[in-house]
């Protein structure tokens, strides 16, 4: 087993996601939003601050960013920022080793 397997966990296949088009994923508990734009790969968090929907994954994708689904709030894909700079949606980092893409997340920590 590669450090890669061991640090980060792979989702599926470049070609699974479509070009411009976004999948959701669960890493660890932790809900993703996985997207193809330009041929590169994006890893957000699939959950909006605004109202804390899971719908990030299903956002249109445009200059650059995506467009939450339910009230148009923009996020851009390779930071999470939101258009106007500020903190937005937590971004994973992306490996892609043999097409086969690997997101990093980090385990939720509890707390007793
Ligand atoms: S829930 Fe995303 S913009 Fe309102």
């Amino acid at each position: 087993m590669s450090l890669t397997e061991i640090i980060f966990t792979k989702i599926c296949r470049v070609h699974d996601i479509d070009e411009d088009t976004g999948k959701r994923f669960i890493i660890n508990e932790t809900e993703i939003a996985v997207f193809k734009s330009h041929g590169k790969i994006f890893a957000l968090s699939n959950i909006c601050p605004h109202q804390q929907t899971a719908l990030i994954y299903d956002g249109i994708i445009e200059d650059g960013c995506v467009v939450c689904p339910a009230h148009g709030w923009k996020f851009n894909l390779r930071t999470g920022n939101k258009k106007s700079g500020s903190r937005g949606l937590d971004s994973y980092e992306v490996k892609i080793v043999d097409e086969n893409i690997y997101v990093k997340v980090v385990p939720k920590m509890v707390n007793w």
